[in-house]
Formats: structure tokens, sequence, C-alpha cells
């Protein structure tokens, strides 16, 4: 799908109404991951050094349309350095602005017309703008008032981010490099159904792990003890196994288990294969035996795409082991140019920079559940409305 892009020579005096996904971690007023914002910057930047007069709508949270402010955007116009306007649909401030100016509008989800991609809230928050750039791959997946909504009053395009993420996960997707191994992990399968159909019917082999994968290992008949899974789920792993079969996917499950008899970070970690859990285990990581088969698949892969933390990657060091050794893999087979990397959510993001290889891997996409809905090749409304005719 091809996107109609900017004409930054035609943007001087321009008024663009940009938005961007700036829903970062923020604790105690800081931002502790500034990955989207910094991916962001080259629209930003472009649209700046060609006399464009910036307005950026991002949204933090779920406030719900309430103007809650634990959920303020400040903490990003100060990161930023740029003024915060306190109210989404105040543009009066705009007749002031000057060629290169930038300015972020406070949380446009302050509103409840945002979520509701109401016509009227879309029309207020387009106006006084010559034009709409959508750089917001993260929230693409949502047909919000800011994303969809705008784009029936303005002249719209996808900014430099959107398009590449377009560009980058097309490529894996239509013509990846073989064998391609993709590994998902995570909480949950009900959240990721769809990605596991779809990565089953893409790939050579299957990783599955965390604690989806243990609701595969119970569908299986292994022992989880008090582990998080999902029981209710157990046939949906198992015909999910029996479509990677037919579509002639190695599909692996976990073989082995760091677990321990509390859920916290410091909790003393065994390492049991699935015969050996007991009732009050908790599993909290990938186990060696795992760890290692799965490392020895990922150094023969030509292409991974991966979505998920196989543990708590959080809690360093004891519970890291397994995502940090899939992270430092994927990055010491991509920097020495035997691999194709694509890695997408954060929390596997975050488990990138905890183990300092970010930099390492051919494209880290700053979607969530963007990214996954896009893997799984389904239309996203904020990128539909920007494709080409
Ligand atoms: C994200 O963080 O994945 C996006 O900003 C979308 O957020 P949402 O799930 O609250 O719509």
């Amino acid at each position: 799908m091809k996107l109609r892009t900017i004409d930054y020579n035609n943007v001087r005096g321009k008024y663009v109404l940009l938005r961007d996904d700036f829903n970062v971690q923020i604790v105690d007023g800081k931002i502790t991951d500034a990955f989207r914002i910094e991916q962001s910057m080259p629209t930003i930047n472009m649209l700046r050094k060609n006399g464009a007069r910036v307005v950026i709508c991002a949204h933090l949270g779920r406030p719900k349309g309430t103007r809650n402010m634990e959920f303020t955007l400040r903490p990003v116009a100060e990161y930023m350095n740029v003024p915060l306007i306190d109210d989404c649909l105040n543009h009066e401030f705009i007749e002031n602005m000057h060629d290169g100016d930038v300015v972020l509008l406070e949380n446009v989800r302050f509103y409840a017309g945002e979520e509701e991609n109401d016509a009227e809230f879309a029309k207020k928050l387009a106006a006084g703008f010559d034009l709409f750039v959508n750089d917001a791959f993260a929230v693409s997946h949502r047909a919000h008032a800011s994303t969809v909504g705008v784009t029936e009053f303005l002249p719209s395009f996808a900014g430099e981010l959107l398009n590449s993420e377009i560009v980058e996960l097309s490529r894996v997707m239509e013509n990846p490099a073989r064998p391609l191994v993709s590994i998902v992990a995570g909480s949950k399968i009900s959240t990721k159904i769809g990605v596991l159909r779809a990565l089953a019917k893409l790939s050579d082999t299957l990783i599955i792990g965390g604690a989806l994968g243990t609701t595969f290992n119970y569908a299986c008949g292994g022992r989880v003890g008090n582990s998080l899974y999902e029981p209710d789920m157990a046939d949906t792993a198992r015909e999910i196994m029996q479509f990677a079969a037919d579509n002639k996917c190695r599909l692996l499950i976990p073989l082995d288990k760091g677990v321990a008899s509390e859920f916290t970070p410091d909790a003393v970690r065994t390492d049991k294969g699935f015969d050996e859990i007991s009732d009050d285990d908790i599993i909290i990581d990938a186990g060696p035996k795992t760890t290692a088969r799965d490392t020895d698949v990922i150094r023969n892969a030509a292409t991974v795409i991966w979505n998920g933390t196989v543990g708590m990657a959080e809690w360093i060091p004891t519970w890291s082991y397994g995502s940090f050794a899939l992270a430092r893999t994927i990055a010491e087979q991509t920097r020495c140019g035997k691999l194709r990397s694509i890695v997408g959510g954060g929390d596997t993001v975050a488990c990138l920079g905890a183990c300092g290889v970010q930099d390492d891997i051919s494209y880290v996409s700053t979607g969530g559940g963007a990214f996954l809905e896009f893997i799984e090749g389904r239309t996203l409304p904020g990128i539909a409305v920007l494709a080409q005719q």
C-alpha cells in the first residue's frame, strides 16, 4: 500500500496539524522511555526546517473523555522543550505562531469526541489548519477523531515514521528472507489469536513463550502449578497447533521454566521441566533448555519477527534471563549481517533497551496493538484514509 506523503517544498507558512503517538511511560512526572518521541522527530524537524507552523496533537493513557491531569502531556512538552496548549480545541494561539514554530496540544483524549470519532469534534480539532499529517503509527488501529475524523476536513498525508513503519513491516510480510522465525510471547493468547494464526501461516518456525506459552503447555498436558495462564484457551491453543501443522510451520512451545514460590523480583529461582512443576510453583521465566533451543533456532534464521517477552524481563537479573538471551542473540546475528530482525511491542522494545541492543535490531516498531494488527493483515483505519488512490 502506498501512502500520500508530504511535499516539504510546499509547507512554508502553512498550519500543520500533526498527529503523533506520545503515549509513553511516565513515572513521577518523568519520561522513562522516549523511543516514540525520538522516532517522531524526523517529521517534526523536516516540517520545522521547511517553515511549517506545527501543532502536534497526541494522547496519553486512557482518561476516558475527562480532563484528568494524571494524563497531562506536560512532561512530553517539557522533554521536547515546546509550549503546551492546555486545551486541544483552543486554537486562538495559532495567530501568534511563526514559520518553524512547534507547539503541543494537551491530551486529545480529554474529550469524549476523540474516541467516539465524533464529526463535530473532528471539525473543531481541524479548524484553522491547512493540512493534516499523521505520524502516529502506534494509534493508527484506532478510528478516532484525530486519526480518521480530521481527514474529512483537511488534505491529509503520512509522516516519515508512519511511512517507514508501513514500508518495513510490509517488506517482512510480503517477501521475507527464509528461514523466517517468529517469536510470540507475552501474557494472553486471547489478545493474540489473530497474529498467531497469521504468523503460523507465514513463518517456517513459530516460537511461543511467556504466559501464553504456559497455556500451550497446559493444553498439551503439562503441569503449570499456580502460574498465570488461560485454561479456557486450551482448545484455541490446540487449534493453533493444528493450523501451524497444516501450514507446514514448526511450532515450538516451552520445554522448561524458571519457577518460584512467590511472584516477586527477589524470589528464589528454580528451573524445572513441566512434569516437575508442583501445585505451588509460579512460572516467571523461560528455562535454560527452552532458551538454548530457541537461541539455536534464531542462529539459523534469516528473518526474525519478535513480539512479547518470555518472562518478567524487567526483573533483572533473575527473571530477565530468557528474554535477554533472545534479545542478545537476535542482536548478535543482526550485527554480523546474518539476520534481518523486526521487533514490536512496548515490553519487548523496553527489553531491548534494558540490555542495550536496540540499535542492533534491523527495525524496531513503535507500535504495540497496531504492530500486531498490521502483522495480522488487518486494515488499520488511520492508514486506510491516507492510501493513494
Ligand atoms: C499504544 O500505546 O499502543 C497506542 O498509543 C494506543 O493506545 P490505546 O491502546 O490506549 O488506544
